[in-house]
């Protein structure tokens, strides 16, 4: 037996014909002599009416909210239905007949978060679903076409890509073994075979802080390449992001709607995106009451109100090699400044970190000693500087917060499954 997707009943496809469906009831309500299902499947919901004296009356009225049905019958087009066609039921089995559902309207975010496995099916959940996923499908398409390998870096480590303050340890066997921060340093000893590597993979951070940006557990874009610059870094990342807002704007049409978000508004993400350096990013700050001295990082306030004044995206540049990781090249006329970039975005600041990567093996041992970091536990990294260094650069994209900037959501536990937080490892 063969069931139609609703979405292939609302575009019409089968007006006054017979078709079977499978889904899970949406809504339901009754009167004297009819009852409407509304049932929901992975493409979209139809509404359903369910006569008096017909055989599937009977079950019609034991039928729950979110219980799993098959039902059958003649599809016509009645303006007053939602998306402009009905099935008029002659058919309907009851699959699996649900308990009474906990989530009834105007629940809080929080009691939502609570009972995710359920709220998963609502059409504002599955439509971000849809997004994120045709975010991850547009990202590979690009890299695909720009002839990167994509590569599976290891989860288990043993020395830290980004600070120890956010590592989660943990017992590998009898030692203590850490979740990856970032794949960087794995992908770039991939550059000496393939030149151009990219992947997305999960990273771990062990954040203590509450804040709509951040998660323990994310899904990062990150990419390495052989021979390029800070510069090319930039346009790499604003062809990336635009290229995924363009796909989205295009084949995400409905979804964005159940998010009433503006589909224009992302076709219109333009590249080249704005570039500044962090001293000028100061001088605008400072200009607009912030009190930031040279050499201190900017925070979400500061990244926030930057992106706002220069309305979108805004990658800033050169910033003190101080504030930033120990693999950070610098400028050759100006050591006091690595060439690492930050990608900010309104609402959401920091979208990307990117950048060059030291290549010189001595430079790299200084830095390694200057920041207390063991010298044993960078050994492979430091080979790649040994045999046949060439210069190099990379960044790395949180999927949640591209996925919350471009669908304005309030937080980024909103675009993935099963969010991870300090408080949240259930369900
Ligand atoms: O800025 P980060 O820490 O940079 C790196 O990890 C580099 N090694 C990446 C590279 O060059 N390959 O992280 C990169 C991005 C951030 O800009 C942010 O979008 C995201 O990862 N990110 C988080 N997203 C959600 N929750 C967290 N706790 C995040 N920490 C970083
Ligand atoms: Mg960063």
């Amino acid at each position: 037996m063969s069931f139609t997707p609703i979405e292939d009943v609302l575009d019409g496809l089968h007006e006054s014909e017979r078709v079977d469906i499978r889904g899970w009831v949406y809504r339901k309500r009754e009167s004297k002599d009819t009852i409407f299902l509304v049932i929901r499947d992975a493409t979209d919901i139809i509404q359903c009416t369910v006569k008096k004296g017909s055989s599937a009356w009977s079950d019609a009225k034991k039928v729950t909210i979110e219980s799993s049905v098959a039902l059958g019958g003649t599809v016509r087009s009645d303006k007053r239905a939602p998306g402009g066609f009905e099935i008029a039921t002659d058919q309907l089995r009851i699959i699996g007949l649900a308990e009474a559902f906990p989530i009834t309207k105007d629940q809080s975010k929080e009691f939502l978060r609570d009972v995710r496995h359920l709220w998963l099916r609502s059409r504002r959940m599955s439509a971000i679903m849809k997004v994120r996923s045709e975010l991850l499908k547009s990202a590979h398409e690009f890299f695909r076409k720009q002839v990167f390998i994509e590569v599976s870096p290891p989860m288990f480590i043993s020395s830290a890509c980004e600070g120890g303050a956010t590592l989660f340890g943990l017992k590998y066997f009898d030692k203590d073994l850490y979740l990856t921060q970032s794949a960087q340093l794995h992908l770039e000893a991939l550059i000496y075979s393939s030149k151009k590597v990219y992947c997305v993979a999960p990273s771990f951070r062990a954040e203590k802080s509450r804040t709509i940006r951040h998660l323990t557990e994310y899904w990062h874009i990150e990419a390495e390449q052989a021979f390029a610059t800070i510069e090319d870094m930039m346009c790499l990342e604003e062809d990336l992001i635009s290229h995924v807002c363009h796909s989205v704007a295009k084949q995400c049409k409905k979804e964005l709607e159940i998010l009433k978000v503006d589909a224009e508004e992302l076709a219109k993400i333009e590249t080249p995106f704005e570039r500044i350096t962090y001293k000028e990013g100061i001088e605008r700050l400072n200009k607009k009451g912030f009190k930031i001295k040279w050499g201190e990082d900017f925070g979400f306030n500061e990244e926030r109100a930057l992106a706002k004044e220069l309305r979108g995206p805004v990658f800033v540049y050169a910033y003190p090699k101080q504030i930033k990781a120990f693999y950070c090249k610098t400028y050759k006329d100006n050591p006091k400044l690595a060439m690492s970039v930050d990608l900010i975005v309104p609402r959401i600041g920091e979208l990307t970190t990117g950048g060059a990567r030291v290549d010189d093996k001595e430079e790299l041992i200084k830095r390694l000693k200057e920041l207390g970091l063991k010298r044993d536990d960078y050994e492979w990294y430091i080979d790649l500087r040994k045999y046949g260094t060439v210069p190099h650069a990379g960044f790395g994209l949180g999927v949640e917060r591209l996925l919350a900037w471009m669908l304005h959501l309030e937080n980024v536990m909103d675009t993935i499954p099963f969010p991870r937080t300090l408080r949240r490892f259930y369900p």
